[in-house]
């Protein structure tokens, strides 16, 4: 999906240039194209040459730019080449340029040569970023629908001082291009509240042993980093997941659960304000029918453990939701998808159910890829291959977005 795709990469003048060059990398070894503009003051930090090496392509600086070298503008050239363009590290100086519409250098007339969406990454001092000037910048630059942001950090600084102002981790960023390259910046799910189940429950015989499954939760990571870079507010239910993975949600509501039944409490108080509930989670099934609290010792450890059914959450939320809301389900299956997803969109009332396949290779569970076919109520199928997790949220969305409005 990455191949071919063109991507300009804007450089202030910075020190977290340095951290830009791993993105350049990146995105180089996806098959992305890769063209890039440093600032002057962004070449006091790194070289063109270690962006042309790293991009395969001679890098641009202001003196390019005067160079009677192209046949037309070069700005006018990559600015219309662009799919989208990326501005890291966003320095107050070139934050306030671009909230102005200057164009005094190859990448601010760049960015007014081009119509293509725009991802800015600012990192700078915390008195800087905290300036009445700069928020005031940055609020009006939030506010020009043309503009994506990834908002700094907190974090230990160059200058010594722990703080906000740290430019968000390369992986954020490239997440977050990612969508752009998919949606072009469309902000289809603004105004739209999404509800969110993400990871395998567990379900505790003592504060030690648990019934689980193997959900790393990636699935309801991706929905929600897609839904919030389509402009949507999202709350996040989540059974225990990798640190790792909750960070890269900023700006998500998150509520964090180990049980099936605490699910269900989260899921059921959420969901009134919810416009469409997505239960990506793996619900458990059963549960142990009895609990202690303290660690068992292994002598008296059962042989047998009784269970009792857990609650099926989805199916409670079907009855439970208002006519405009809808609601989406998983499928994890082996063998035959189709059968069993359609029998349970059928017996939960679902609006859709996605059924993916679990026992392919680099698919489902714990994987960063995932191949699944849509099902809605009429009986509409769309199959979508082997893609990153994230692609596949955006494929839903498009697919949920063409749904007629009501599950029988
Ligand atoms: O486990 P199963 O394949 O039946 O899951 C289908 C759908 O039902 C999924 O969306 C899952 O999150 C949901 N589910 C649930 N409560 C359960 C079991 C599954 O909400 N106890």
């Amino acid at each position: 999906m990455l191949q071919g795709r063109r991507v300009l990469v804007g450089i202030g003048g910075g020190i977290a240039a340095y951290k830009v060059c791993q993105v350049v990398s990146t995105l180089a070894k996806l098959g992305v194209e890769v063209r890039v503009v440093l600032s002057d003051h962004a070449q006091q930090f790194i070289t063109p040459l270690t962006l042309s090496t790293l991009s395969r392509h001679p890098a641009y600086t202001d003196d390019t730019f005067w160079q009677p070298t192209h046949h037309r503008p070069l700005h006018i050239e990559l600015g219309e080449w662009a799919n989208t363009i990326l501005i890291a590290p966003l320095t107050a100086n070139l934050l306030a340029k671009l909230v102005h519409g200057l164009a005094d250098n190859l990448l601010t007339s760049t960015v007014l040569a081009s119509t293509s969406p725009i991802l800015v990454a600012p990192a700078m001092n915390t008195e800087m970023w905290y300036q009445q000037s700069v928020q005031r910048n940055w609020q009006l630059l939030q506010a020009d629908p043309r503009y994506h942001s990834v908002n700094p950090g907190t974090g230990i600084l160059a200058c010594d001082r722990v703080g906000a102002g740290r430019m968000a981790e390369p992986s954020e960023i490239l997440t977050y291009l990612h969508s752009l390259l998919y949606t072009q910046g469309k902000r289809d799910l603004v105004g739209k509240h999404l509800l969110i189940s993400a990871g395998g429950t567990r379900e505790h015989l003592d504060p030690v042993r648990f019934i689980g499954n193997p959900s790393s939760g990636k699935m309801g990571a991706a929905l929600a980093q897609a839904a919030l870079h389509r402009g949507a507010k999202v709350t996040l239910v989540h059974a225990p997941m990798e640190a790792r993975l909750l960070n890269t949600l900023p700006g998500a509501r998150l509520i964090p659960v180990i049980s099936a039944t605490e699910m269900r409490q989260a899921m059921v108080n959420s969901l009134p304000e919810a416009d469409w509930t997505i239960m990506a989670a793996a619900v458990a099934d059963v549960r142990p029918t009895e609990y202690s609290a303290e660690k068992l010792p292994k002598r008296l450890l059962p042989n047998q453990l009784p269970l009792s059914a857990a609650p099926d959450i989805v199916t409670e939320l079907s009855h439970l939701r208002r006519p405009n809301q809808r609601l989406i389900g998983f499928a994890a299956q082996t063998g035959d998808i189709l059968t069993p997803a359609l029998e349970k969109l059928q017996r939960k009332k679902l609006d859709a159910i996605v059924a993916n396949a679990i026992d392919q290779m680099d698919s489902g569970f714990g994987s960063d890829h995932n191949q699944a076919v849509f099902i809605d109520h009429e009986g509409r199928k769309v199959a979508i291959g082997q893609c990153s997790k994230l692609q596949m949220a955006h494929h839903l969305f498009d697919f949920i977005h063409t749904m007629s409005s009501k599950a029988g």
